[in-house]
């Protein structure tokens, strides 16, 4: 382990920056082994400044450094440095020379196929310059590249740029976690904007020559992301220049850096050829959320990372409210929960649970998590659920004229919300400090004409929750007739009380309830009512998402049933969904939904929730099992619904569109368990989209029946990265559970396995730290395998090392065989001498004492 004790950092210690930074010119004069940096920042000493300045650096080279034009000679750190400064106003000059091209941690200036780009959240910009590396400091920036490349950008407007020079100036003052830099030979792929005033707004999609063809949904999802700004949230964007870069080599998906967002190139090129129906929507919701961000997260910022809830739960919110818009709300709806539990559940039940807001951290970068994103996106919509679209809009409309221009809290966000509608919500604050997913209990009794729900919130005190306290739960509900009629439409039942009925008055029989729809809130609903209850949703309730989950509840419960008895799968289950997909008025996406299972970790995390050890090998086999029985039970639908689902119209990354090839692919799925390989290849060899081919290789190497098909896909597409991407990371995600280690390990002596760049990295270990039943198999080699990269990838990139180390978390659930080859994994990584700090945090936590 590292010597010195990492430190961790606490909310509480918040101490503002003891200077004010009016204005930050900085000059870059390219090289890629000796890139000269220097600075010129005007620093206003606030009252109780003190004589003494620190700034963050890291990895800097100090070439020379004066105030006011007197050379200062700081003392150093590997942190940064502190200097004498004057009470009065001056002005720090400093030159750092760094290293872009050996700079493999992707975080500050680094280099990508011969082009330099940037990537400062959270705490990159230190490894730039000496500055005051906080959110809460804001700045205004001018920016000077030298540099031999045909295209130099920074963040705002061009003010000049003549042959190896730009020069740009934002006049937006902003943190320097949003600084960028990009230069290298790019081709551009021009559009415009006229924003609602009028104003006409440059855009550019910069791309390296050969992605040219990749730009033109990326742009259009650009546009309509700024329109649906204006119109949903009436924001206008704020430059005369709009500028996205696609980057090869990035640790994220993409960063809002202001007028100047870089993006992984697989979250922004898109094809019909190259690209998938689901990275179509992602590479839309990410364009969009990254623009979102220009109003939530840039023009308001966060006060410190402690924060970050504030514009990553806001603007995730954003973003699907805008998918929910463009595509379907319900397929979004369920998507998003799907997510939900698949991630943050079991962060939240695990040993790296925390609150939205956590209160200390070691290493920043291990808390962009599921928790701070997807449950805090969770919360915005509970609060805009329980105020209501008209008071979340007023409340959204303060916030953007109160908190304009600054650093904030989530103490002023919710005041945003107190003062616009009166509401108390220091209960609902909870959601923000309290760990852990809440446990609600439901049952419901008749007597003499009134109908009645009662609620429990569950407050079992946990290691990360040991006091847990009634939170505020809006609990969306309907009431159905017994015949399937809706008798009492969708109200908010707002539960704050460990323990509260509601009574129905007036109903001529009793109801049918459907409780939580929409997934109003993200707990864990335990319903007592049965079986025949869900089957009944399954077949009439009228909110979509009530309805898909009636039938997940019915899938998880029989699975579950298998699991653990080898009982045969639930036929009320199999007619139901039957139902659904025989019924062609329903969107073929929704069908395609309904088709599909609980992930086998989501049945682990049910076995474990109940008190049992999940055995991966048996929850493989019932899953198989429930794939065999849908196939036989609907397997005269399934040819039909292929057909019917089948394309002619020429190539649209739609949600119609892609809702049919959803469901024609999900039937042929099954098919492929009934057939020989003759209709997989037909689809394989005619697909004109990757959706097409890819969903038909998937079949092909579940039946052993890929062989030539994968060899031709390499040929076809050995010299597109994104597309081989795909192809290793498919054949890791379809290998039988006995072969996952060894395919994923075979990949990783492939000629093409660039390890060094992430997107590969992940596309063979990602695919096998999330095949559950590979990843745990009893031999411990998927843990085994797993372990071995990260130690190889730790000393280059940390961050996406430690990111990957989540693939432990669960650890603790399983029996004490694989537990003990866990922890014997998780030991020889932690023995490291030089483990990174982003590392060591992740398995300290992951390992409990
Ligand atoms: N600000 C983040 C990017 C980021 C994350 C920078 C972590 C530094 C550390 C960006 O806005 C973001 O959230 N990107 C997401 C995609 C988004 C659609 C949720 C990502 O990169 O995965
Ligand atoms: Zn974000």
């Amino acid at each position: 382990m590292r010597d010195a004790a990492p430190q961790t950092i606490y909310l509480s210690d918040y101490k503002p920056f003891g200077f004010e930074v009016t204005s930050v010119s900085l000059t870059f004069d390219l090289d890629p082994t000796a890139t000269r940096v220097k600075s010129r920042i005007a620093f206003v000493p606030k009252p109780d400044a003190g004589g003494r300045m620190f700034l963050h650096g890291e990895k800097l080279k100090l070439i020379s450094a004066q105030i006011d034009g007197a050379p200062v000679t700081p003392d150093l750190s590997d942190e940064g440095l502190t200097c004498a400064v004057p009470d009065a106003p001056f002005i720090w000059e400093a030159e750092v020379e760094i290293d872009p091209q050996n700079n493999l941690a992707l975080e500050g200036l680094y280099m990508s196929n011969g082009m330099y780009c940037t990537q400062c959240e959270a705490e990159g910009f230190r490894k730039i310059t000496y500055y005051p590396d906080r959110p809460d400091v804001m700045s205004i920036f001018t920016v000077t590249i030298n540099g031999p490349h045909p295209v130099l950008l920074s963040n705002g407007n061009p003010v000049s740029a003549a042959d190896g020079h730009a020069e740009w100036h934002d006049p937006w003052p902003k943190p320097a976690y949003l600084f960028a830099l990009v230069a290298g030979e790019l081709v551009a792929h021009p559009g415009s904007f006229t924003t609602k005033s009028g104003r006409t707004v440059d855009l550019n999609l910069y791309v390296r020559p050969g992605d040219e063809g990749k730009c033109a949904f990326g742009m259009q999802a650009l546009k309509d992301s700024m329109k649906w700004d204006e119109d949903v949230y009436g924001r206008e964007y704020d430059l005369d220049i709009f500028n996205i870069v696609a980057v090869d080599d990035f640790n994220m998906g993409a960063m809002e850096n202001k007028g100047l967002n870089i993006f992984n190139s697989a979250a922004v090129l898109a094809s019909p050829e190259t690209s998938t129906d689901t990275n179509f929507e992602r590479i839309e919701a990410i364009i969009a959320h990254e623009y979102f961000h220009n109003w939530t997260g840039n023009r308001i910022t966060c006060r410190d990372w402690f924060q970050l809830c504030l514009k990553e739960g806001l603007t995730v919110f954003r973003d699907s409210q805008f998918t929910s818009d463009m595509r379907s709300a319900a397929v979004k709806r369920i998507s998003d929960v799907i997510e939900l539990r698949g991630r943050q559940f079991p962060e939240d039940q695990g040993p790296l649970s925390h609150p939205v807001r956590p209160e200390s951290f070691q290493e920043i970068n291990n808390f962009y998590t599921a928790t701070v994103y997807d449950k805090g996106a969770e919360v915005i919509g509970m609060l805009r659920r329980l105020v209501g679209a008209d008071a979340y809009a007023n409340a959204l409309d303060l916030y953007f004229d109160r908190h304009d221009g600054q650093a904030c809290t989530i103490e002023d966000w919710l005041k945003v919300f107190e003062d616009a509608t009166g509401r108390d919500l220091t209960q609902f604050k909870r959601w923000y400090s309290q760990a852990g997913t809440p446990r609600v209990t439901v049952k419901d009794a008749w007597y003499a004409g009134n109908y009645i729900l009662s609620f429990t919130q569950n407050l079992k005190p946990s290691a990360t929750t040991p006091d847990p306290q009634p939170q505020v739960i809006p609990i969306v509900t309907g009431l159905l007739s017994p015949s399937g009629k809706e008798s009492v439409p969708s109200q908010v039942l707002e539960l704050t009380e460990a323990t509260q009925s509601f009574t129905f008055e007036g109903l001529p029989e009793r109801p049918v309830p459907s409780v939580l729809r929409g997934f109003s809130a993200p707990v864990v609903l335990e319903s007592e009512l049965s079986e025949d209850h869900a089957a009944f949703l399954l077949a009439h309730d009228t909110d979509p998402f009530n309805r898909w989950e009636a039938g997940r509840g019915l899938a998880r419960a029989s699975l579950l049933a298998m699991i653990r008895g080898g009982t045969d799968p639930d036929p009320k289950y199999l007619d139901g969904i039957r139902a659904v997909l025989g019924d062609a008025g329903l969107d073929p996406a929704y069908r395609a939904l309904m088709l599909s299972l609980p992930s086998q970790s989501d049945l682990a995390t049910a076995l474990h929730d109940a008190g049992e050890t999940p055995d991966p090998a048996a929850i493989w086999a019932a899953s198989e099992a429930m794939r065999e029985a849908q196939a036989q039970h609907l397997a005269d639908l399934l040819p039909g619904l292929y057909a019917d689902h089948q394309i002619t119209e020429s190539f649209a990354p739609d949600a119609s569109q892609s809702g049919r090839r959803s469901l024609a692919n999900a039937t042929l799925s099954l098919l492929g368990r009934l057939e020989s390989p003759e209709r997989a290849q037909a689809q394989f060899d005619a697909a004109d989209n990757m959706t097409q081919q890819l969903a038909g290789l998937a079949v092909l190497l579940r039946q052993k029946a890929g062989k030539s098909a994968l060899q031709s896909f390499e040929t076809q597409w050995k010299e597109d990265r994104l597309v081989m991407d795909k192809w290793f990371g498919l054949q890791v995600m379809q290998a039988e559970p006995d072969a996952v280690a060894s395919t994923a390990a075979t990949l990783t002596g492939h000629a093409d396995f660039n390890w060094k760049n992430p997107n590969r990295f992940r596309a063979v270990l990602g695919a096998l730290a999330t095949h559950h039943a590979g990843f745990h198999h009893a031999s411990g080699a998927g843990y085994r395998l797993l372990a071995d990269w990260l130690i190889k990838l730790d000393p280059l990139n940390p961050q996406t090392t430690a990111r990957m180390c989540s693939a432990f978390q669960t650890w603790k659930r399983y029996d004490a065989d694989r537990q003990a080859l866990i922890s014997t994994e998780l030991d020889r990584i932690l023995a490291l001498p030089d483990l990174s700090r982003d590392t060591t945090e992740m398995l300290t936590r992951i390992r409990g004492s």
